[in-house]
């Protein structure tokens, strides 16, 4: 009998444990011409949460890129004819698509840090080891703190570089979205080089002190390693499902727009502003640089986009240009260097409204005269899941805009 009692949870656990198939998944590029077509994709995108958009817009004649999987495959399909789409399948099977990273990772014999860095996603625990590890290196100019816990337990931290008084400090996260790990890669990079690369960073240095938190959301990203690849959100249960986009749990405007009140949604908002300890581990930490910090970075992917505020509301805040003048200079230092292009504007004209970011938050309330987000390449088609071979010239890249970028705050500021 009792036997019989263990046997059955534990067969139990094994299949609700078992790591998510994507196969027979497709991605969908979808072209949108119209303004109806516009909308249509955007009423999709608000019922339906089997359908994961992976890049949309209000822009006419951009391309939405949709996840698929199998059983909707069919419905989907007939209500983009009916509509008048035209469409492509840019990926079959994205389960084919998915590197056995862990393998990849494990059979190079990786040489220095920034070799790691540059070959392969860290887990978050080998993140937080190189933060230690360069906290006591280099005790002299970076400090590592533990913020915060996140709901599963995981240490928030932080690593602040070039700690000095009357410095203007730039904060700098990453990983609010979980899948998006080219976005913790490239903040690994940042450290690695303002650390163990000083004197060929010395003019974003002097005068400035930099915050660093590589991963916001570390249960997302660790369950979007071992579990479900396109995961994006926090991992604290809410009704029957679980997680919230720490994207729309700030308290600004918290709820208004482009954010979700169903739990299932990938743009949930969360049972109230700050209802998890991640989000309220970003707002304590900038709270606590009000005044001082005048630069807030966060990183995501994927889309090429350099995003300001507002994104609750098509206006623009009186001082944008101050912004884009900090988001051209990182967009020209991108192209100069390597071609690639990046979309500089409002996060609501250029994408669309979605109120409750981190951003909108950072500007309105903590004081931060320049707010960004970063949509960092998705490297050929990548998606959210750029092979680890890419790494490196997509961070290398992506750090010739920051730094571009702080050059600029450190001028205005
Ligand atoms: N792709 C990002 C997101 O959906 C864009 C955020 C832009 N900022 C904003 N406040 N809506 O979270
Ligand atoms: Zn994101």
């Amino acid at each position: 009998m009792i036997l019989k009692i263990i046997i059955v949870p534990f067969a139990m656990l094994a299949v609700v444990t078992a790591r998510h198939s994507y196969q027979g998944y497709k991605v969908y590029e979808v072209q949108q011409k119209t303004r109806e077509q516009a909308n249509f994709l955007y009423e999709l995108e608000q019922s339906n949460s089997n359908l994961d958009f992976w890049h949309l817009s209000k822009r006419l004649n951009d391309k939405a890129q949709v996840l698929v999987p199998p059983k909707e495959q069919r419905t989907f399909v007939a209500d983009l004819m009916k509509n008048g789409f035209q469409y492509s399948v840019l990926v079959h099977d994205v389960e084919n698509t998915i590197d056995d990273y862990s393998a990849s990772v494990a059979s190079r014999k990786p040489v220095s840090a920034e070799d790691r860095i540059l070959h392969g996603y860290l887990r978050h625990s080998d993140v937080n080891q190189y933060l230690d590890e360069l906290a006591s290196k280099f005790p002299a100019k970076v400090k590592v703190e533990q913020i915060a816990t996140s709901y599963e337990g995981r240490p928030l931290k932080t690593i602040t570089i070039n700690d000095k008084r009357n410095n203007s400090v730039i904060f700098l996260d990453a990983g609010i979205h979980a899948r998006e790990w080219i976005a913790p890669a490239t903040a690994l990079y940042a450290i690695n080089q303002l650390v163990e690369n000083a004197n060929e960073n010395a003019d974003i240095l002097s005068n400035l002190t930099w915050v660093i938190l590589p991963v916001v959301n570390p249960d997302g990203y660790e369950y979007s390693h071992q579990m479900e690849r396109f995961w994006r959100k926090t991992r604290k249960p809410a009704g029957k499902c679980i997680g919230t986009d720490g994207n729309r749990n700030f308290d600004f405007h918290w709820g208004e727009v482009g954010a979700s009140s169903s739990a299932c949604s990938e743009t949930y908002k969360g049972d109230a502003p700050f209802s998890e300890p991640e989000t309220r581990a970003v707002r304590d930490e900038i709270s606590k640089l009000k005044g001082q910090c005048k630069f807030y970075l966060s990183l995501h992917s994927y889309g090429n986009y350099l995003l300001y505020p507002w994104g609750y509301t098509s206006d623009l805040p009186d001082t944008w240009r101050d912004i884009d003048e900090v988001a051209q200079a990182g967009a020209a230092a991108i192209e100069q260097a390597t071609g690639t292009k990046y979309t500089v504007g409002s996060s609501t004209n250029e994408l669309y409204a979605a109120a409750g970011g981190s951003d909108d938050w950072a500007f309105a309330k903590a004081d931060v005269p320049v707010a960004i987000v970063m949509e960092l390449p998705g490297g050929g088609f990548g998606g959210f899941n750029p092979p680890a071979s890419s790494i490196e010239t997509s961070v290398k890249e992506s750090w010739v805009g920051i730094r571009a970028m702080a050059r600029k705050v450190a001028q205005k500021y």
